[in-house]
C-alpha cells in the first residue's frame, strides 16, 4: 500500500485526551489500567526525527513527496514490552448478550472517546447503542495515546505492535481477567464470562483489527470495519492533518507526549478529513453541526510517526482462519479512505477470497456521512445496521 495511503487510513480515528482520566459517569462503565504484554516484530524506518511543528509540517512534505521512497524499512527489529493500557469496560446489567464483548479499536487523530460521544449518546455514541442492544463493550486508548503508555514513537508504537496489544487485550478478555485491573475507586458492574469477542474498528483500528483477524483468526468472532476496506486505498496527503508537534500544540493536555507524536492542529483539518456536509435529507442522515464539529475538535489526540508507515508491515489480504462474521461499514463521503465517495469501492469477489471461511460478510455504505462516522446526524442508524447484522449472523 502506498504510504500516503496509509497515512491517511492511520489517522482516521481516536479519543481521550492523555492522563486527564475522564470521569466514567455511565454507571455501566468502570476505568481499567491493563498491564499488557508483547512482542511484536517492527522496524527501523528511514524517517526524519519530528521535534518541533517545524519538523512536523517538513515530515508531512517528507511522506507526500512524488520522488519520496515508497518503502522506508531499514531494518527489522523484535521489540518486547509491557505496556499500560487506559480501558473502560461497560457491561448491561441485565443485557441479554452481556457475555459478548465488543472490543472497539480507534483510529488515528483520536482517542477510546470517539465511540463514546457525549453529545446526545442515543445518537452519537456507539458504546450507547451497543449496551442498550445488551452487550458489553470495551474501549482503550491504543497504545501512545490518551491515558495509555507513549513508548518510543520510532521504534515501538508501530502496528504490528499495536496488533499484538489488541491481542493480548483479547486474551486477558477471554481468561476472565480484566477485573482485576480496575482503577481504585471505579465501581465494578458485575463482569460475567466473556464467551465471544466482537472486533470493531474505526480507520487505523481497522487496520489494526484487520491485522488481528488475518494473522490470528480463530481469535475472534467476528468484526465490525469501519472507515476502511481492503479492496480500495485513496492517497490522502498527509499534509491535510496540519500536523503540531503535540507538546507544543497543547503543553498542559499533551505535554507528556515525547517528540515524534504530532496532533492535527486546525478544526479546519479535522473537518476536511474526518466531516462531510452532504446531508442526505430524503434519508435525513448525515451532515454535522458546529456543535458537533467543535466536539470532534475537543477530543482529537496525538499519535506518532511511524504509526502509519509501518501499516505496510501488516497483512491486509487473506484471513484462511478467520469464521466471521464480517462487516465493512464505510462512509459515503469518506475523503481520507476513498477520496470523497466510497460508493464503487467493495469488491465482493476480491473480499470472498480474502475471506474464505467467512459465512456472513457484508459491505454497507452510511449515507451523507464522512469519514468520522459516529460524528454525523443520525449516526445510530448506522450502529443499528452493524448490531443486526451481527444478530442476524449469531451473534
Ligand atoms: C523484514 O521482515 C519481513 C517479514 O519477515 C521480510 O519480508 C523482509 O524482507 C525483512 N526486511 C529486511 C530489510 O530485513
Ligand atoms: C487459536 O489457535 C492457536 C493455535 O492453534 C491456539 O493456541 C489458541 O488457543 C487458539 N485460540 C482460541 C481463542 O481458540
Ligand atoms: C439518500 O438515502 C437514500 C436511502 O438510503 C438513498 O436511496 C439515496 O440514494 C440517497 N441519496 C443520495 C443522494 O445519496
Amino acid at each position: 500500500m502506498a504510504v500516503a495511503a496509509v497515512v491517511a487510513l492511520a489517522l482516521l480515528c481516536s479519543k481521550h485526551v492523555k492522563a486527564v482520566a475522564v470521569p466514567v459517569t455511565n454507571p455501566r462503565c468502570i476505568d481499567l489500567t491493563l498491564p499488557v504484554s508483547a512482542t511484536s516484530q517492527n522496524a527501523i524506518y528511514d524517517i526524519p526525527r519530528v521535534g518541533s511543528t517545524i519538523d512536523a509540517v517538513s515530515y508531512e512534505l517528507d511522506l507526500d513527496t512524488r520522488t519520496s521512497p515508497k518503502d522506508r524499512l531499514l531494518r527489522n527489529i523484535t521489540v518486547s514490552g509491557t505496556y499500560d493500557i487506559a480501558a473502560k469496560l461497560c457491561v448491561p446489567k441485565d443485557g441479554k448478550k452481556k457475555d459478548l464483548l465488543h472490543i472497539a479499536t480507534h483510529g488515528g487523530v483520536f482517542d477510546g472517546r470517539y465511540w463514546d460521544a457525549e453529545i446526545d449518546p442515543k445518537q452519537y455514541s456507539y458504546v450507547e447503542n451497543v449496551l442498550d442492544a445488551g452487550y458489553s463493550i470495551l474501549t482503550y486508548d491504543r497504545l501512545g495515546n490518551g491515558g495509555s503508555d507513549k513508548p518510543d514513537p520510532y521504534k515501538v508504537n508501530q502496528l504490528p505492535m499495536a496488533v499484538q496489544i489488541l491481542r493480548g487485550i483479547t486474551k486477558m478478555a477471554r481468561d476472565g481477567e480484566l477485573m482485576q485491573y480496575a482503577s481504585s475507586g471505579s465501581k465494578a458492574p458485575s463482569a460475567p464470562k466473556f464467551n465471544k469477542i466482537i472486533h470493531v474498528g474505526h480507520s487505523l483500528g481497522s487496520i489494526t483489527t484487520t491485522g488481528l483477524i488475518t494473522t490470528y483468526g480463530n481469535e475472534s468472532d467476528g468484526a465490525i470495519i469501519t472507515g476502511f476496506i481492503p479492496t480500495f486505498s485513496f492517497p490522502a496527503p498527509t499534509i491535510g492533518f496540519d500536523l503540531h508537534l503535540a507538546s507544543e500544540y497543547n503543553p498542559e493536555l499533551f505535554g507528556d507526549y515525547p517528540n515524534g507524536y504530532f496532533i492535527s492542529s486546525t478544526q479546519s483539518a479535522i473537518q476536511a478529513n474526518f466531516f462531510s456536509s452532504r446531508r442526505n435529507h430524503t434519508a435525513g442522515i448525515g451532515g454535522f453541526t458546529p456543535e458537533l464539529l467543535q466536539y470532534g475538535d475537543s477530543i482529537k489526540s496525538p499519535f506518532g510517526v511511524a504509526e502509519l508507515i509501518s501499516a505496510g508491515q501488516l497483512n491486509l489480504g487473506l484471513a484462511p482462519d478467520f469464521k466471521g462474521p464480517i462487516q465493512w461499514m464505510l462512509a459515503e463521503y469518506d475523503w481520507l479512505v476513498c477520496g470523497g465517495d466510497c460508493r464503487g469501492t467493495a469488491d465482493m469477489d476480491v473480499l470472498d477470497t480474502l475471506y474464505p471461511a467467512v459465512a456472513g460478510k457484508e459491505v454497507y455504505i452510511q449515507t451523507g456521512t464522512g469519514h468520522g462516522l459516529p460524528l454525523h446526524r443520525n449516526a445510530n442508524t448506522g450502529f443499528k445496521v452493524s448490531l443486526d447484522f451481527l444478530d442476524r449472523n449469531g451473534l
